[in-house]
């Protein structure tokens, strides 16, 4: 009876030292994020694991990053949104999933009315810009220079290419093409597996 209630004891203690090592393992060591010193990081954004963010980054509120992003210097991510009657109002946003990678001098805007998202193995090149409430499906790319307005959906593997422009509210479809220096307004009638360009923006020729 004695040696039972001690070895009781003892279990009892060494799974409370085993939950507090979870816990230390699960929201300390597992994070394993890297955040350069000069970065700017909200306390109210929410960052998974194994995160790249480098110098001069901003990352606003109501920001949510997943894992295995790599966020290069001076990029911000969640300011608001280029939308003039919603510059006062409540921000909503920006999801970002996992595996993606902006090399530097990217902008992600809040969203307006509903979160901005970018999914996942997004490459958006320097100076790349993605607008409020927009969505960024798997695997597209963004060349340098590329701007996506306000409200629109780049399908899965659509590459924007240098210097090109997608207007307010466009949708492409699955794994579209356009051209460098690219005007994309809404009359512009895209195809999937196209490259397209030229302002405005037409489609070429089936893509590779
Ligand atoms: C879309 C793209 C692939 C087309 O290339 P292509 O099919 O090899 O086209 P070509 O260079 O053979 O040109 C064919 C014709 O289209 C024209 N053309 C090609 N790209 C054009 C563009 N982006 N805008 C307007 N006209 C274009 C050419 O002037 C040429 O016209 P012509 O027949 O009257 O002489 C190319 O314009 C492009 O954007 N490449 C991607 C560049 C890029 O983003 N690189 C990323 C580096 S980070």
């Amino acid at each position: 009876m004695y040696n039972f209630i001690h070895l009781h004891k003892y279990t009892k203690n060494t799974l409370i030292i085993f939950f507090i090592l979870n816990l230390f393992y699960i929201f300390v060591i597992m994070k394993n994020n890297f955040i350069h010193s000069t970065a700017i990081v909200s306390d109210k954004a929410k960052i998974g694991n194994n995160n790249y963010i480098g110098a001069y980054v901003i990352i606003e509120d109501n920001v949510i990053i997943g894992d295995n992003n790599y966020i290069g210097s001076h990029s911000i991510i969640g300011d608001t949104g280029e939308s003039i009657k919603y510059f006062d109002k409540e921000k909503k946003g920006i999801i970002i999933g996992n595996n993606n990678r902006f090399t530097k001098q990217v902008t992600i805007d809040n969203g307006t009315v509903h979160p901005t998202i970018i999914r996942d193995n997004v490459l958006i090149l320097k100076n790349g810009h993605v607008g409020h409430d927009s969505l960024i499906c798997d695997n597209v790319q963004i060349r340098c220079n590329g701007v996506v307005g306000g409200h629109c959906v780049l399908n899965e593997n659509t590459i924007l290419c240098l210097n090109s422009v997608i207007q307010p509210r466009i949708v492409t479809p699955i794994r579209a093409m356009i051209g460098a220096a690219s005007n994309v307004t809404k009359k512009s009638k895209l195809i999937s597996n196209y490259v397209h360009y030229g302002n405005p923006c037409k489609a070429i020729r089936l893509r590779s």
